[in-house]
């Protein structure tokens, strides 16, 4: 970081390949792209396999906004459909029966880090845009790096991210033209051997500066440790929440060979219990919760261009307002786990008071 200021090259410098190769070897991936935000790594993603005005890319509502809009942005139809009520990924038998002839590609979410069954999706044979920007670190059953399956995958490095460069993200892919193309497409739509202020293509400011890449290189060197951490703290969690459970519904443990890449933690609360009073009380015993995640198609923006209302996606529905995300840092202790778990407790007790 210090070799970074010092060099005076605070972008297009030597960190942004540096950063890429040692992110792209740690996951197994062929090649990566470091990009200014998750974000612009999933627009340009969805460029480089394709899309146009006018098509559908299938996707998940239970997701962050980001996923949705990155579809609007090249002048595209979001179809949503509904999700797993375990995984909270997208269901590929849904996506199946939502594909028409105008879908040119699926946008599968890693949701809250589990990976989705993206083998699955891979039998329909449509290109895939993965958005693993929560999913750092989470393995798919087969022992597959999420990341590494050869289709754009696309992280995120936002600051309550797994690994942290304040905005940035990154497209692990297996494609050499896609990678060229992302690379151009992030740099005003310059190839790398261009003259200076040549551009053969449009293109857009996307890059990730050399000072940004070299707080990714540093975390890089520590990634187990920073996921090892999460992974406790999770532990910590639901050993703390052991005895309400089932009547509170925590995040599916780890099932057939997936790993989770520690994210969020996210409870669903028992059905019939406002939420909010719910938040207040936490926030009255001085722990901070979030709703957490909205469905996207029942935001304004979505509900007024696209039409859409409630019960087109029950489970989603239900999930998303049933959520809530408990404080969860890497370094948390057992002592402040368990102060949580002992609010929620004392809150869901006293529930029939809430209102
Ligand atoms: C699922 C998901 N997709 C996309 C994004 C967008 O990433 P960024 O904020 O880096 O643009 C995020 C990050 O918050 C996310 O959680």
């Amino acid at each position: 970081m210090v070799d970074v200021l010092r060099s005076g090259r605070l972008s297009l410098g030597p960190m942004v390949p540096r950063f890429e190769e040692g992110f792209a070897h740690r996951l197994g991936a062929r090649f990566a792209s470091a990009v200014s935000s998750g974000t612009a790594g999933l627009h340009l993603s969805l460029r480089a396999v394709g899309v146009n005005d006018g098509d559908e890319v299938i996707t998940s509502p239970l997701s962050f906004v980001a996923s949705a809009n990155v579809i609007v942005y090249e002048r595209a139809t979001p179809v949503f459909v509904d999700i797993d009520p375990v995984t909270l990924n997208l269901r590929p038998d849904a996506v199946a029966a939502a594909v028409t002839e105008r879908t040119t590609a699926l946008l599968p979410v890693h949701i809250f880090g589990y990976p989705a069954d993206v083998a699955a999706l891979e039998r329909l044979g449509l290109p895939i845009v993965e958005d693993a920007c929560e999913a750092l670190g989470a393995i798919h059953p087969d022992g597959t790096p999420v990341g590494a399956r050869g289709h754009p995958a696309v992280f995120g490095f936002y600051a309550n991210k797994q690994l942290v460069t304040g905005e940035g993200g990154m497209v692990t892919m297996d494609d050499a033209a896609i990678k060229e193309r992302i690379d151009s497409e992030r740099n005003q739509g310059r190839a790398p051997n261009m003259d200076w202020l040549d551009h053969d293509r449009l293109g857009f400011n996307y890059r990730l500066s050399d000072v940004a890449c070299a707080l990714g290189v540093a975390q890089l060197e520590q990634l187990d440790e920073l996921l090892a951490d999460r992974a406790g703290v999770a532990a910590l969690y639901r050993e703390a929440l052991r005895d309400l459970d089932p009547e509170l519904t925590l995040p599916c443990p780890d099932a057939g060979g997936a790993v989770r890449g520690w994210f969020v933690f996210v409870v669903q609360l028992p059905r019939g219990l406002a939420r909010d009073a719910v938040i207040r009380a936490l926030a009255e015993r001085g722990i901070p919760s979030k709703p957490y995640m909205p469905a996207i198609h029942l935001m304004s923006f979505y509900r007024e261009r696209f039409g859409h209302r409630e019960g087109e996606f029950p489970v989603c529905e239900d999930v998303a307002a049933r959520s809530v995300a408990l404080p969860f840092f890497p370094r948390m202790t057992e002592g402040e786990v368990g102060q949580v778990a002992a609010a929620l407790k004392s809150v869901l007790a006293g529930s029939a008071t809430l209102s």
